[in-house]
């Protein structure tokens, strides 16, 4: 009974608050906003999060080929693409746009009701330049080449000026024509620019522009940035700086030294204006989110065996100073210290997507972590349509992640949800994890309620209101201690077991017995994804 007039009154306040969402926030185009404790993207007037994959890198530039993908992923519970979209089919001949493509894969897109993130391909893709259109490849005169050890290589040099101006032109003309076509209807909800951008071979350009560059003073609208943001630059940013002295005026080797580390900087400032610069001019004509995403390295390996001037967290600062077009510094997240790697770059306002994540069981956990714990906007592993990679599980946390969208959204913001991973290996909390929540301490941990300990376990956990909680996952166990007053006990007076159908809870089955350790813990077992809700009560 006190569920159900819980769920009423649920129902009531969002039935009041979609009432409060304006024609004008409606028919905004999709933005970002800070909304109590998260930055959220607002689709259409409300906070929406991606369950999304990449698609492979050729798949998009067929629509034949995509026909049968786009079901596919619906099934899954995709219900955003990244999708990607080249320079060299939009523009093969220069000044004439071909938009067959675009508005193609909007229309298919639509069709199986899902959005999209195009990626825009254009002067650099994982460091090279294979997706600029021939007329740019063939005219090295009129668009440079990065030079290294005195020889021209397959990268554009972002101090090309013809090169800059022709890709904005391209993207400004896209933008437009995603405005014409999609200004009403929001299939698209943002725009990468470019893809893994940076110098890789060397860890700097050395054409001539680029030496003389390098050898003039850094500008000042860096040094002037370093200097307003002293205390939340990225610490190693901060040390580099520090360590030379502070310095505002002077060369880049006398303000971040004599190193491959100072030609990772000035590349990322070139990079950065380069970049924020045709992002301008797309934003100009149709504002939409826009970012960029990361091949990361540790910081243990020289820039240029990665692309050098990239946003890896220590010149995510740099990308700032030279502009404000690029709304996320995205990384592309493979590397085995997931919660960390989320840590990096969810700070200093900067939210938390990633384009590029491992699928199968790995992701099918991790996404539990990233929209739960770091309050990410998405989620989307790589290669979503590569039939060898298992995808059910990731299409099980999808699913139920989708079924709670409208709680977890709302408990981002509040700053009350709490994702996690668990395992031997699981980086940072192991077999298990402590949060406090609603008056309680909430002990997760691995769950062996069956004999066996479950080898991983992950899910999220919200509070519904007093003494009751959400939870969604598999394979942990949760048990509770009273922050207020250590002598009181906590029993557990219910769990259900239920889904969400168009907002209203719907329960299943009554856990109790071998289901909740005889009443001692709040069980997820490993068979699946469960959603369930839990009551508790206390005693002396
Ligand atoms: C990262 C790139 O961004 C993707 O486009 C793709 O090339 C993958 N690497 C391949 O693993």
């Amino acid at each position: 009974m006190q569920n159900c007039s819980k769920v009423l009154t649920c129902l009531l306040l969002s039935a009041g608050v979609l009432s409060s969402i304006s024609y004008a926030q409606q028919n905004a185009a999709p933005y970002l906003e800070k909304r109590g404790a998260a930055t959220q993207l607002i689709v259409d007037g409300r906070p929406f999060l991606m369950l999304s994959g990449e698609l492979d890198n050729s798949s998009s530039s067929s629509l034949e080929y995509m026909k049968p993908i786009w079901p596919k992923v619906a099934a899954l519970g995709l219900n955003t693409v990244v999708t990607p979209l080249s320079w060299e089919l939009l523009e093969p001949q220069e000044g004439r746009f071909d938009f067959t493509l675009v508005d193609g894969l909007i229309d298919q897109a639509r069709q199986s009701d899902e959005h999209i993130v195009f990626l825009w391909f254009a002067s650099w893709k994982n460091g090279m330049s294979s997706y600029a259109p021939v007329w740019v490849k063939d005219d090295t005169r009129r668009f440079p080449r990065v030079i290294e050890n005195g020889h021209e290589v397959e990268i554009l040099s972002t101090f090309g000026t013809a090169t800059e101006q022709a890709d904005a032109r391209a993207f400004a003309a896209l933008m437009r024509h995603i405005k014409q076509v999609d200004g009403d209807r929001h299939t698209v909800l943002m725009m990468q620019l470019e893809n893994e951008v940076g110098v890789l071979g060397d860890s700097c350009d050395h054409s001539r522009d680029a030496d003389q560059e390098f050898a003039s003073p850094v500008p000042e609208q860096l040094t002037a940035y370093l200097k307003a943001h002293a205390g939340e630059l990225y610490p190693d940013l901060r040390a580099r700086w520090d360590t030379y002295g502070d310095r505002t005026t002077g060369t880049w080797t006398q303000i971040f030294g004599d190193n491959q580390r100072a030609d990772e900087i000035f590349m990322a400032w070139n990079y950065a204006q380069y970049i924020q610069a045709v992002a301008k001019a797309g934003k100009a004509q149709y504002d939409i989110p826009m970012y960029v995403n990361t091949w990361l390295d540790d910081g243990t390996d020289p820039p240029g065996s990665y692309p050098s001037g990239i946003p890896q967290p220590w010149v995510i600062d740099v990308w700032r100073a030279a502009g404000s077009s690029i709304d996320i510094y995205s990384p592309d997240l493979y590397e085995t210290d997931f919660e960390e790697w989320c840590q990096r770059y969810h700070r200093a306002g900067n939210p938390l997507y990633m384009p590029e994540a491992e699928g199968g069981a790995t992701g099918a956990a991790n996404v539990f972590y990233a929209l739960g714990e770091e309050a990410g906007i998405g989620f989307s592993p790589y290669a979503i349509d590569d039939e060898s990679t298992n995808y059910v599980p990731l299409s099980e946390s999808y699913h139920a992640i989708a079924d709670v969208m409208p709680l977890l959204l709302e408990h981002q913001s509040a700053g009350d949800v709490h994702g996690f991973v668990l395992g031997p290996n699981a980086e940072i909390n192991g077999p298990k994890a402590d949060f406090t929540v609603n008056g309680y301490t909430l002990h997760v941990a691995l769950d062996n309620g069956s004999g066996d300990q479950a080898k991983s376990g992950f899910g999220m956990i919200l509070p519904l209101g007093k003494n009751e909680f959400l939870g969604v996952g598999k394979g942990f166990h949760v048990t509770f201690t009273p922050r207020d007053d250590s002598a009181t006990l906590v029993g557990i007076a219910s769990v259900d077991e239920g889904v969400f159908k168009d907002g209203k809870w719907i329960p299943g089955r009554r856990l109790n017995g071998d289901e909740n350790d005889q009443g001692a813990s709040w069980r997820f077992d490993s068979q699946r994804v469960r959603i369930e809700r839990i009551l508790l009560y206390r005693y002396q």
